[in-house]
């Protein structure tokens, strides 16, 4: 079974073939309308169940759009409105939903919740996002880069903000795709210990993006954080926010990137979001091309 669960779990070799395959399907149609259908229909007679336990926009449409687009059939399923959510275990919920379609994206809290549906599914399940990470995201990221700036093996880019789930597949990414990952943010939201050696740390931001071919950031307070936490990780992450003095201390090139959604004016300024710099709508659309590279490696096809 070829799950794509994260970047570490993935063959570097089957990374860079996303990629190749990503870069393709979007040139081979390019300027169609949204809804016209790939000329080679490989996902045709196929279909596809989304899970989202937490909201979301981009992962939401791209699986959806990618999916039609390749000529299968996708199935929105809310947790709560499952028998998941009123506890009907992740084990039978895989195997049940295994009978009815051909691949599965899960976008949920706890990685476990993942790797058991993974290990109960007899079809190829996909993590949509997790409290721990978010590897479609990060495919998509790689593939922007490199169409912006050339190859990012070698290349440096510094995180900077909260150590998060984001942040996870980017250090997993920087193992995987051979780049130098820095993370500035404060001690008390560093990254989590088992990414330790796939980053290096520099406190002060304006030191950290000296050099950098790229400066990331998220939001300061992810899904799964208790909203109670707020205004203490403003206040620890106030000094981390990417504006223009902070880009300006970058390569005159470098690239800004966000996952998205943002809070404008908290880690990072409208003045950048949709600066000279900033690439967050082409990372936006590389989600549906990656993603669809993704699924077509996941099924062999
Ligand atoms: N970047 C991202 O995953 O966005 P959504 O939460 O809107 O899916
Ligand atoms: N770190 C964010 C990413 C959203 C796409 C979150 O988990 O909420």
């Amino acid at each position: 079974m070829t799950h794509f669960l994260d970047i570490h779990t993935t063959d570097p070799a089957a990374l860079r073939s996303i990629i190749d395959t990503a870069r393709a399907i979007k040139n081979a149609r390019a300027g169609r309308p949204k809804g016209a259908p790939d000329d080679d229909q490989p996902l045709a007679g196929h279909m596809v169940a989304l899970i989202f336990e937490k909201p979301s926009t981009r992962t939401r449409v791209s699986f959806d759009v990618g999916v039609r687009q390749m000529g299968g059939q996708t199935m929105l399923l809310s947790g709560a409105e499952m028998q998941l959510g009123h506890g009907e275990t992740i084990a039978d919920t895989a195997r049940v939903l295994s009978r009815y379609v051909d691949l599965i994206m899960i976008r949920t809290f706890e990685e476990a919740t993942l790797l058991e549906m993974a290990e109960h599914a007899t079809v190829p399940v996909i993590n949509g996002l997790t409290n721990r990470t978010h590897p479609c995201q990060i495919m998509a990221d790689i593939m922007t880069f490199e169409e912006h700036s050339g190859p990012i093996k070698g290349r440096k880019v510094v995180w900077s903000g909260d150590g998060n789930n984001v942040f996870a597949s980017f250090a997993h990414a920087a193992k995987q795709f051979d780049f130098e990952l820095v993370f500035t943010g404060p001690e008390t939201l560093q990254p989590e210990a088992a990414l330790n050696g796939l980053y290096t740390t520099e406190r002060d931001p304006n030191k950290a993006v000296q050099g950098a071919d790229l400066v990331v950031t998220d939001t300061w307070v992810s899904m799964h954080d208790p909203q109670s936490a707020r205004e203490r990780r403003h206040n620890q992450l106030r000094g981390y926010q990417v504006n223009t003095a902070l880009m300006s201390k970058a390569k005159p090139d470098a690239l800004f990137m966000h996952c998205l959604p943002a809070h404008r004016d908290d880690e990072a300024t409208s003045e950048v979001m949709d600066g000279p710099h900033s690439v967050i709508f082409d990372e936006a659309e590389n989600r549906l091309h990656a993603q669809k590279a993704v699924m077509r490696w996941c099924l062999g096809k």
